[in-house]
């Protein structure tokens, strides 16, 4: 065997399952003590494709790859869906065992959060609006299990879907501020054929509902058609994003706007990288999806 054919062999072993956050921190540095590059795949399981496609920008860029399963407490509110959450890991393991992934982290919630667990990170200025003001506290639960997962398994790169574009802003200025050399990696948003961005919420839509929750992915359509076209202002886009939604019979719009793709501040005019926002409820479930926008 060449070095190669080994690393190869190695790889193409089933991941080994580990719960124990010291064992993974001692096998990842292992391998980077032999020059391996390690990505992390932070997720909460209902693995679908938008996950595996993660995975598989991380065997790219990287020789090892760990994928954590963590179903997160801390960054759910009272009134949410943590309870109901899908847990689905016998078949999340079954869908990564043909992805070259060497280890599955899957810890337990007292390990994570043992009895008496008081630190959490602040989150940065960028978690302020949108999904900040909508979701009190959440970013507060991603930052703190995200920052944990990054010391348990210290990779030279973690990979986050652009789906939940604030949360990828979030963890990049938590990186940047705190010094962690995690490398962040944005991955672009996987659409099922008729242009539902994937979920793992998607699971909890009936049939209506699902038909209704591609007015998301109208709405940012209509966006784009109107950059296509020349539109510049964004009041109309607000506007035409909002009608669309309401056409599909999506009432209870957390928000929709156009802002900095870097601060999200809204804007008035597109003159710089923009980026269309829209979280809204169809029937009980919370959807979110978005767009960059380039001029
Ligand atoms: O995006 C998610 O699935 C979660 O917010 C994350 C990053 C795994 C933290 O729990």
């Amino acid at each position: 065997l060449t070095p190669d054919d080994s690393l190869r062999q190695e790889i193409s072993n089933n991941a080994r399952v580990i719960t124990d956050g010291e064992a993974l921190r001692k096998a990842i540095h292992q391998e980077r003590r032999k020059g391996r590059r390690i990505g992390l795949v932070p997720t909460m399981g209902a693995l679908h494709e938008g996950h595996l496609s993660l995975v598989r920008a991380a065997r790219k860029e990287c020789d090892c790859v760990v994928v954590s399963i963590f179903v997160n407490p801390t960054q759910f509110g009272p009134q949410e869906d943590f309870r109901k959450y899908p847990r689905t890991l016998e078949s999340d393991l079954e869908a990564l065992a043909g992805a070259d992934v060497r280890w599955v982290f899957v810890p337990s919630a007292t390990q994570m959060y043992p009895e008496g667990f008081s630190t959490y990170v602040q989150p940065p200025k960028v978690a302020s609006p949108w999904e900040g003001e909508c979701r009190s506290g959440h970013f507060r639960g991603v930052v703190t299990v995200v920052l944990k997962l990054f010391l348990l398994a210290p990779a030279d790169v973690a990979f986050f879907g652009q789906k939940d574009f604030q949360q990828l802003l979030v963890i990049q200025h938590m990186a940047r501020d705190l010094n962690v050399s995690v490398d962040i990696r944005r991955c672009p948003i996987v659409r099922e054929p008729d242009g539902l961005a994937m979920s793992s919420r998607n699971r909890y839509l009936n049939n209506v509902e699902r038909q209704r929750a591609l007015g998301l992915f109208h709405a940012l359509q209509t966006v784009e058609q109107q950059v296509a076209d020349g539109v510049r202002d964004t009041r109309g886009m607000v506007e035409a994003m909002q009608k669309t939604l309401t056409d599909a019979e999506i009432s209870r719009i957390d928000y929709v706007t156009i802002a900095d793709a870097e601060t999200l501040e809204p804007i008035q005019r597109l003159d710089r990288e923009a980026v269309a926002l829209i979280a809204a409820f169809v029937g009980k479930t919370r959807l979110i999806d978005n767009c960059l926008l380039n001029v």
